[in-house]
């Protein structure tokens, strides 16, 4: 990974004010880029964007990414080279109950991204982040390819597998051999990292449970999911977006990037690992309520981004639970959460570096 091709790249970055927009806007301030990000405010009640000063490192504009006039404006003002998508309604059970909002913002929003990107001329790289529940769940133990086919039973799965084909059908009809611009797509694992305070999601709850001396309630401790820390799959959106703007075509498709097989695990396995890292007692309790449909086994294959991109794994679950919990303490003590989010990227950085030299 060349990290000093970020020195001074203007990047237009959509979900700063989100958990994963939050230390990917560090991450590239970090290596010298001039980011401006585009996303509503935060709408949790602490957030990464708040706790670590993220509008101190972007040039932040708060807007709808359904609007398409002011996206247009606010992305040609800016003259990006490069698009990292993230902004989203990322959350299962809020799709059930927002079902339109949901294809809105995550399908209409990526179509009004597109759109802006056709008629921007410095643009020349894209990544559009999507979820690894983009595919159509057969419950297989193996993991999905990136050939095989979107799917998703509920309305956010769906729409990030609607997402995707509007990406494709861009790409086929509009961004082909005649545009300057590359266009791929990104489907990580379930991201977990510090500074993730979005509710029905498994880390954030049981930090916030763990905090007030309560168990943690958990919907479903047999569903296994490809777990990952948060740095992993930005390390991934980071090198694509590098390679589609050096080499165009040869990346401009759709990437997987998950943990190894061995951090493919069951929730009641993180949660009693995170239980293990937690520093005074912590327990779960089983939700007896009925809950609404979501996959029991999902898993990714990533040799493609290992072999194509030389992008592989590098922090493994134990090492992400430690890193997270000991965010979350730092942050309950008071600490300055920017410089420990900064502390964790470099250590980050530097073992990347590292195994490249050895290599
Ligand atoms: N967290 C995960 O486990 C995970 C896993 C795979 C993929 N993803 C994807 O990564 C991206 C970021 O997820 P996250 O976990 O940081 O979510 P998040 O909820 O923390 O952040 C979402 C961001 O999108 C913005 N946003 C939402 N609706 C918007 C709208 N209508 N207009 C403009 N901005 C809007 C929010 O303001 C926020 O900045 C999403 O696309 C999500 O689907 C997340």
């Amino acid at each position: 990974m060349n990290f000093d091709f970020w020195n001074g790249r203007r990047v237009f970055l959509t979900g700063h004010t989100g958990f994963k927009g939050g230390w990917a806007a560090l991450w590239l301030h970090k290596l010298g880029a001039v980011v401006k990000g585009y996303a509503l405010e935060p709408n949790t009640p602490v957030s990464l964007f708040e706790v670590a000063r993220i509008s101190d490192v972007v040039e932040s504009q708060i807007g709808n990414i359904c609007d398409l006039d002011f996206l247009r404006k606010s992305m040609i003002d800016f003259s990006p080279e490069i698009v990292i998508h993230m902004a989203a309604q990322p959350l299962v059970r809020k799709s059930y109950l927002d079902p339109v909002g949901t294809y809105q913002t995550n399908v209409m929003g990526t179509v009004n991204l597109l759109e802006v990107i056709r008629t921007c001329a410095s643009v020349r790289s894209v990544v559009n982040v999507t979820t690894d529940k983009c595919y159509q769940n057969n419950e297989w133990d193996w993991g999905y390819r990136e050939t095989e086919p979107m799917g998703g039973h509920d309305p956010y799965s769906n729409s990030k597998g609607c997402s995707e084909l509007v990406t494709s059908a861009y790409r086929q009809s509009f961004f082909n051999d005649e545009s300057m611009v590359s266009v791929a797509t990104a489907r990580a694992g379930n991201v977990i990292g510090g500074g993730d305070w979005a509710n029905d999601r498994l880390i954030p709850d049981a930090l916030k449970a763990f905090s007030s001396s309560k168990p943690v309630i958990i919907r479903n401790p047999l569903a296994t999911r490809p777990w990952q820390h948060v740095l992993e799959p930005i390390a991934g959106y980071l090198e694509l977006a590098e390679k589609l703007y050096h080499y165009k075509d040869s990346f401009a498709e759709a990437w997987n990037f998950g943990p190894n097989d061995e951090d493919c695990k069951s929730v009641g396995e993180v949660i009693d690992s995170l239980i293990k890292h937690w520093p005074s007692s912590a327990s779960w309790e089983l939700d007896q309520e009925a809950q609404p449909h979501e996959a029991q086994s999902l898993k990714l294959d990533i040799s493609k981004a290992k072999g194509r991109l030389n992008w592989c794994p590098q922090w493994r679950i134990e090492k992400s639970l430690q890193e997270i919990v000991n965010w979350h303490n730092f942050w309950l003590i008071g600490e300055d959460m920017k410089n420990i989010t900064l502390n964790q990227i470099n250590e980050y950085e530097t073992e990347i570096k590292d195994r490249y030299e050895q290599k």
